[in-house]
C-alpha cells in the first residue's frame, strides 16, 4: 500500500493567509495542519508517502518533511502540480510512484478523529471510501445507501437531496485507480472529479463505503480552521498520534531549539 497526500491547491477560501504559505502549513493548535493526515496513513502501517504540494510554497514542504522521517524508515516523495485540476489527478501524477500496488489518498486538510488503520491494512481489492453525517450535504460528494446500508448512488453537490451522508477526503483504491483516472473527463466546471472514480467502483459493485460518526474537520475556511484547532484542542487530539510522528515532530522541534540557540549565542 502506498499514501499520498493532496497538498496543492490555491486555497482562495483562505486568502489572505494563503499567499504567505501553503493551507496544509498552516497551523491547528499546536503543529501544522499536514501532520494529521500524514499520522492517518503512517498510523496504517504505511511507509512510502508521495506528497503532492502547489508550485508556490513547495520549499516549505520540503523543509518540514524532506528528512524528517529518515531515521525511521519511512520515505517521503514530493510530486509538484503546476494546476489544481482535480483530486483525480493524484493518482496520474503518482503513477510511477504506485508502481503495482494499491494507494490510499487523503486530502492535506482533512482531520479524522477516527482511526481507519485496520480498514486501510486489510483492503484487497476494488475501492473503499469512508461516509459520515453532515448538515450541509451539497456542498459535497453524497453518497445514497438502501435499506441495508448499501452505497447505491454517488453523486457530486446534488441540487435535489439524495442523502445527508458525505464522503470525506480518505479514498483506498486498488492499482486500477490509475488507468481510471486517465481517462476521466473533466467535469462541466472543467476539472476531474473524484466522485467519478468512485462511480468507476460502484458500478462494477466493488466500492465499500464505510460510515463513521467520530469527528470530521475539512480545515478550508476561516470558520472551519479555527474550529478545528479548537476541537483538535478540546478532544486532545494531538494524543492519537503514532509514536513514529510524534517522536519525529519532537526531534523537529528539539533540532529547531538547538540552531535558535546557537544563532543567538553568536
Ligand atoms: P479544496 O479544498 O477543494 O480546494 P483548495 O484547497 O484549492 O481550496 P479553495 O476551494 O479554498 O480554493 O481541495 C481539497 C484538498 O485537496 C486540499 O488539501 C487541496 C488539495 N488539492 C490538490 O492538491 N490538488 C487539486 O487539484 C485540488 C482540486 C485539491
Amino acid at each position: 500500500m502506498k499514501g499520498i497526500i493532496l497538498a496543492g491547491g490555491n486555497a482562495t477560501r483562505l486568502y489572505p493567509l494563503t499567499a504567505t504559505t501553503s493551507k496544509q502549513l498552516l497551523p491547528v493548535y499546536d503543529r501544522q495542519m499536514i501532520f494529521y493526515p500524514l499520522n492517518t496513513l503512517i498510523k496504517a502501517g504505511i511507509k512510502e508517502i508521495l506528497v503532492v504540494v502547489a508550485p508556490d510554497h513547495s520549499g516549505q514542504f520540503l523543509n518540514l518533511l524532506g528528512s524528517l522521517f529518515k531515521n525511521y524508515g519511512i520515505r517521503i516523495v514530493f510530486e509538484v502540480q503546476k494546476v489544481p485540476a482535480g483530486l483525480p489527478q493524484a493518482f496520474v501524477l503518482g503513477e510511477k510512484f504506485i508502481d503495482d500496488d494499491s494507494a490510499t489518498l487523503i486530502l492535506g486538510d482533512n482531520i479524522f478523529e477516527d482511526d481507519f488503520s485496520q480498514d486501510i491494512k486489510e483492503f484487497k481489492s476494488g475501492g473503499k471510501v469512508f461516509a459520515t453525517k453532515a448538515s450541509d450535504p451539497e456542498r459535497s460528494g453524497v453518497v445514497k445507501f438502501d435499506d441495508k446500508g448499501k452505497a447505491i448512488q454517488i453523486v457530486e453537490k446534488p441540487k435535489k437531496w439524495i442523502s445527508d451522508f458525505v464522503i470525506t477526503g480518505l479514498y483506498v483504491y486498488d492499482n486500477r485507480v490509475i488507468q481510471a483516472a486517465k481517462d476521466l473527463k473533466p467535469s462541466e466546471r472543467g476539472e476531474y472529479e473524484i466522485v467519478d472514480l468512485h462511480n468507476f467502483y460502484l458500478e462494477k459493485n466493488e466500492l465499500d463505503v464505510k460510515v463513521f460518526d467520530g469527528e470530521w474537520l475539512d480545515a478550508g475556511t476561516f470558520d472551519s480552521l479555527l474550529e478545528a484547532g479548537q476541537v483538535v484542542k478540546d478532544k486532545k487530539l494531538y494524543e492519537n498520534f503514532d509514536p513514529i510522528v510524534q517522536e519525529a515532530i519532537a526531534e523537529f522541534n528539539e533540532q529547531l531549539k538547538k540552531i535558535s540557540k546557537k544563532m543567538l549565542t553568536k
